[in-house]
């Protein structure tokens, strides 16, 4: 039925302008208490042996909905009644910025993929903290911070301005994530050499520490499928010296591949400059995450994001390294009973698999392989 939707209204209808409709639908049916009760009820039942416990945190399941979709935090309890197990709001910069000029965000539907070049678009960080502080949550759920440079700021000034965005936000975050691989703010991504990282991550670790006392503030770094093996080693290794507790792979990719087989000749490069996402950046961020997990073991919590469409793609991270899952593509293309889907089919996996539980199935293939 979604896919009649979606051909019907969405598809029809510039994505930008589609991705608004929908998000202020969902927020208006997580307004009404009983709306929102039976959305819920059907959408996200809770499957028992799915509960995941990951960065010290206790949620309902390992997937949920990774950063941009819900970039000022406007609409955590709506994405939590769709059944996300946790919710990455931002990316948030320390100043507000309105993004790229439109048009901006574009679809590639007969590759079940988006291009994107929004340029984090967001209300900063001030507004942001603002509204994490007011919010009564109705769902409980786990809420990520993901933050990132303003755009007008310097290099050289890029760390102040994330332990700006660290000072203001850090007390409503459930877990921060430092987001240097993002290809739409120039230069962001070469924060992801070590040199440039290391005293990055430090600054924000510092930060979090010295704002928020009475707990552990988890901190993860939210890399790109773009970095050569050596450079995901690299920052692998810098993650572990640092004790950093997560690292989240991948982000959006500037690669072309597996793209156009399906797409009429010329869509793509008409399109221009911007991350790719969705199923043709499934194969790499697999191998970035698995890469990972070889690495670093159980020492960090890893976090694969990157083409996954089906319960199998989340099935297939969780065994190459994955405590948690996330997706953004495919919930535009799947729709509303995605979650519910990838639940079922989870928890299906797991039930036949010879693992007890989830945390025993992260890294098993990854493991397996090295034993090999
Ligand atoms: C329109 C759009 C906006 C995005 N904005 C952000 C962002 O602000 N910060 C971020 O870390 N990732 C952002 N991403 C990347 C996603 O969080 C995710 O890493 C990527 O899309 C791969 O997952 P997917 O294939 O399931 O979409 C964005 C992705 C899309 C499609």
């Amino acid at each position: 039925m979604y896919r009649l939707f979606f051909d019907l209204i969405f598809k029809r209808m510039d994505p930008e302008k589609a991705h608004h409709l929908a998000f202020a639908w969902i927020r208006a049916a997580a307004r009404v208490p009983v709306l929102r009760t039976l959305v819920a009820a059907v959408l996200a039942p809770r499957h028992k042996a799915l509960r995941t416990e990951a960065l010290g945190l206790r949620m309902h399941g390992p997937f949920g909905l990774a950063a941009g979709f819900d970039k000022n935090a406007a609409a955590i309890d709506g994405m939590s009644m769709l059944g996300f197990d946790h919710i990455e709001i931002g990316t948030v910069t320390a100043q507000p910025q309105p993004g790229n000029p439109k048009k901006r965000l574009f679809r590639l539907v007969a590759d079940r993929a988006l291009i994107n070049r929004m340029g984090f678009n967001n209300d900063g960080s001030a507004a942001v903290a603002e509204r994490l502080a007011a919010r009564e949550a109705i769902f409980r759920t786990t809420v990520g911070v993901n933050i990132g440079k303003t755009k007008v700021v310097p290099e050289e000034e890029a760390v102040a301005d994330y332990v700006t965005s660290t000072e203001r936000l850090a007390a409503h975050a459930d877990y921060l994530v430092v987001n240097v691989s993002s290809p739409n703010t120039p230069g962001l991504r070469n924060l992801q050499a070590t040199e440039a990282l290391r005293p990055l991550l430090a600054a924000v670790r510092e930060a979090a520490d010295r704002t928020v006392t009475s707990r552990r503030v988890p901190l993860l770094v939210k890399i790109a499928p773009d970095l050569a093996d050596e450079d995901v080693d690299a920052v692998a290794d810098l993650a572990v010296e640092l004790g950093l507790d997560g690292i989240i792979a991948t982000n959006t990719t500037i690669a072309r591949d597996g793209l156009g087989l399906r797409t009429p000749k010329g869509t793509v490069e008409a399109i221009g400059a911007g991350g790719l996402s969705g199923a043709p950046l499934k194969e790499r961020s697999l191998q970035v995450l698995s890469r990972l997990y070889a690495r670093v073991g159980d020492r960090i919590t890893l976090v694969g994001v990157g083409g996954i469409e089906t319960a199998d793609d989340a099935w297939e991270r969780i065994l190459a390294g994955a405590t948690l899952v996330q997706g953004y593509s495919a919930f535009i293309y799947e729709g509303p009973f995605w979650c519910r889907k990838i639940h079922k089919g989870l928890a299906e996996r797991l039930a036949a698999s010879p693992y007890a539980t989830l945390a025993e199935a992260v890294g098993a293939e990854t493991r397996k392989k090295a034993a090999a």
